[in-house]
């Protein structure tokens, strides 16, 4: 894309970002989703269920009201995945990560502010070799061959994932959601290389698997050039598409008539880790990629007929449907990816069978009777949480068995019910119950293999699944981002980040579930399924924390605990737990909406203290915080820092995150005089004294040591 003088002010969402949210961020990363119409414009859930039906419907399973929410641990939780699996153990140093809370930072700050005590370092940046034979970034002479073997770039899901034995070894992965040519690029240089420009972009989505080592355990990691397990993928990787639609005419195309192949994943968000070690992340905005042939399918997908910004579709035909025999290439984006991070020769795949939508990410969870239940929210104004319950059982120790799990299954859509609808007014004030609460059922799309939705084969339900939970009748929800259970505790945990819509004329007015008009900084909806079984089919729900700033706004809530002693938050997304269920929040969205950097919180769940809200970080100016991983056995939280700088551009960065060079002369090899998006360790200065961001800062030069 060549970059037209003051095409700042020509960003789709220039000048109605509230704030500092950036009119940039929202071009590269979402399509301009919230400048364009909501894609949900099916009538299901105008007619709200009335308190008797839900009240009843309580009665039913034996179920009382607020009370209903105490914790239960259900067997599940003895079927637990190891926390070897999903969290690397919480590590393995002996520490608990004892902070007290740091202040909201001003949104211009531009460095990781972290708690005393603390210190932090990158562990690895955009453009850092992964390979023997990669080269060192170098900013001016980006090659796409150069990218394939470096680091991609704005990372989002995150695991630091420790072997097994003395906790000195093990992988990082994470992907890379999208690129922003604005900030890669010298413009000059990409007005006169467009191609491998967009040929670079595609190197630079996908996702990373690189080896760490540290000295012991409850240290700073360092990644391994050359690793056995390093590993990219990107827009180009072949994945294998699995499950029901596969093979089904909705996704062939001319380059693939068998319907199994797909090449490369986008615009991957967050994710999650299988209890057998393999990762799985979703393909959320993939919509914006691609040109449509204006169908009422692609609409729901907000997939337009005008041409993409990225250009792609002039060095790669597939990506307009306009061209002849890639009608249904977007077809084949969408969906839930699994990749092993211990296999580098591993075919990727892309399951089907947990349908296809704007997928956050997904998590898992093992059944009473071992089943897997994966969870995925839908990232769009009123769209809808789904889980996916795996026809299989989960067998500890076959991981050839269990990574066959995601391929069969059920696949359900969340409709909630209200205890006080009629005294929802959109202003978040507190029911007289005490409570924003309710019940809930998981209606069914496709069950026992066939379609559970009139009119819609199982290809279909899988292919157009929005569509399918229209007809179903879910429930519009407020943008579902992260949707995890507690390992503690087997509750469920629905970030929703936003929603500037609810409440307008023409959409949906604030439900007990969603009950802030113009929803501004998001809520986490705590959810206890049936018996605290993962595959039940009904559920009870609470809402934990309507966020914002307490100092200025009235609609906030935490569970009861006063505003006035809480960090200020806003806008929800990734969440995460630590050894003793603590939930971790990090935010998307905090310059634009309070006026301080995004951040990581943690929010005690249980007890007196339940709803406190205490701010552990915040990241640089114009970045997000994801990720997050929290080994607080180590002392050490991992966050992915994400667009640092969005905002500026190549030639006047808004962020020289991390390397802080002070001029461009400064510059030394493999650094960047503008940011890079990095994932970063925070850890106790306690064991590790001197590997912190100040003395890395001068000896910036040297790069991590070969293997
Ligand atoms: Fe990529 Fe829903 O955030
Ligand atoms: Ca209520
Ligand atoms: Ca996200």
């Amino acid at each position: 894309m060549s970059m037209p003088r003051n095409f700042l002010q020509l960003l789709p969402m220039a000048g109605h970002t509230r704030g500092n949210r950036d009119a940039m961020t929202c071009h590269f990363k979402c399509g301009d989703a919230c400048s364009k119409a909501v894609c949900n414009t099916s009538s299901n859930s105008y007619f709200r269920d009335i308190a008797d039906k839900a009240l009843s419907r309580r009665a039913a399973l034996g179920l009382g009201g607020v009370a209903a929410a105490a914790v239960v641990v259900g067997p599940q939780i003895a079927n637990a995945p190891s926390a070897a699996a999903d969290f690397g153990g919480f590590g393995k140093g002996g520490g608990k990560l004892p902070f007290n809370a740091i202040d909201p930072v001003e949104r211009t700050v531009d460095t990781v502010t972290v708690p005393e005590g603390y210190d932090w370092a990158p562990i690895i940046r955009w453009g850092d070799p992964l390979f023997q034979d990669a080269p060192a970034f170098d900013a001016a002479n980006q090659t796409a061959a150069a990218q394939e073997r470096q680091f991609g770039y704005n990372n989002d899901y995150l695991n630091i994932m420790a072997d097994g034995g003395n906790g000195r070894t093990g992988v990082l992965v994470c992907n890379h959601e999208y690129t922003n040519e604005y900030m890669m690029f010298d413009p000059a240089w990409q007005a006169q290389n467009e191609d491998e420009a967009r040929r670079i972009a595609w190197a630079a989505h996908g996702f990373t698997v690189v080896e760490i080592e540290r000295a012991k355990a409850g240290q700073k990691w360092e990644y391994v050039v050359g690793g056995d397990r390093n590993r990219r993928i990107t827009a180009t990787t072949p994945f294998r598409l699995d499950g029901p639609a596969a093979g089904s005419d909705l996704v062939k195309t001319v380059a693939d008539p068998e319907g199994m192949t797909v090449l490369g994943t986008n615009n991957n968000c967050a994710g999650g880790t299988t209890p057998w070690g393999t990762i799985v992340s979703g393909e959320e905005n993939f919509n914006q990629y691609f040109q449509g042939r204006g169908t009422p399918e692609e609409a729901r997908y907000g997939i337009g007929t005008g041409a993409p910004s990225r250009g792609w579709e002039k060095l790669d035909p597939r990506f307009s449907a306009q061209n002849a025999g890639y009608e249904y290439e977007h077809n084949r984006f969408g969906y839930i990816v699994e990749i092993d991070p211990q296999d580098p020769t591993s075919t990727p795949v892309k399951h089907t069978a947990i349908g296809r939508f704007k997928h956050e990410g997904a998590n898992i969870n093992i059944a009473a009777d071992g089943r897997v239940v994966v969870y995925s929210g839908d990232d769009e104004r009123f769209d809808y949480v789904y889980k996916f319950i795996s026809k299989g059982k989960y067998r500890e120790g076959d991981k050839a068995h269990n990574m066959t799990l995601l391929s069969e299954g059920d696949l359900y859509v969340a409709k909630f019910s209200e205890t006080s609808a009629a005294e929802i007014d959109g202003s978040g004030a507190v029911p007289s119950d005490g409570a924003f609460d309710g019940g809930g059922e998981w209606l069914p799309l496709v069950k026992n293999g066939t379609s559970r939705v009139a009119g819609m084969s199982v290809e279909e339900v899988l292919v157009y699944t929005r569509l399918a939970a229209d007809q179903a009748g879910a429930t519009k929800m407020d943008r579902p981002e992260d949707v995890e259970p507690n390992p503690a505790t087997g509750k469920l945990y629905i970030a929703l980040t936003n929603n500037s819509n609810r409440g307008k004329a023409g959409y949906e007015a604030a439900d007990e579930m969603n009950p802030v008009n113009g929803n501004r900084d998001g809520h986490i909806v705590e959810l206890t399924e049936r018996g605290n079984d993962a595959a039940a089919l009904t559920f009870e729900w609470n809402i934990l924390l309507v966020a914002g700033d307490p100092a200025v706004s009235d609609s906030t809530y935490f569970s009861g605990f006063p505003p006035e002693k809480v960090s200020p938050i806003s806008c929800p997304d990734n969440l995460a737990f630590d050894s003793k269920g603590n939930l971790w929040i990090s935010t998307d969205g905090a310059p634009g909406k309070i006026g301080y950097c995004d951040a990581i919180h943690k929010v005690q769940l249980t007890g007196a203290e339940r709803g406190r809200v205490e701010q552990f970080l915040a990241v640089p100016a114009g970045a997000e915080a994801c990720g997050p991983v929290i080994h607080d056995l180590d002392d050490s939280v991992f966050v992915a820092v994400q667009h640092p700088g969005e905002g500026g551009t190549y030639a006047e960065p808004y962020s020289r995150f991390p390397d802080f060079k002070d001029s461009r002369e400064d510059v030394g090899a493999g650094e960047f005089y503008g940011p890079r998006p990095s994932v970063v360790q925070v850890f106790s200065t306690r064991g590790n004294k001197g590997v912190g961001h100040a003395k890395r800062a001068a000896k910036a030069k040297s790069l991590p040591r070969k293997k």
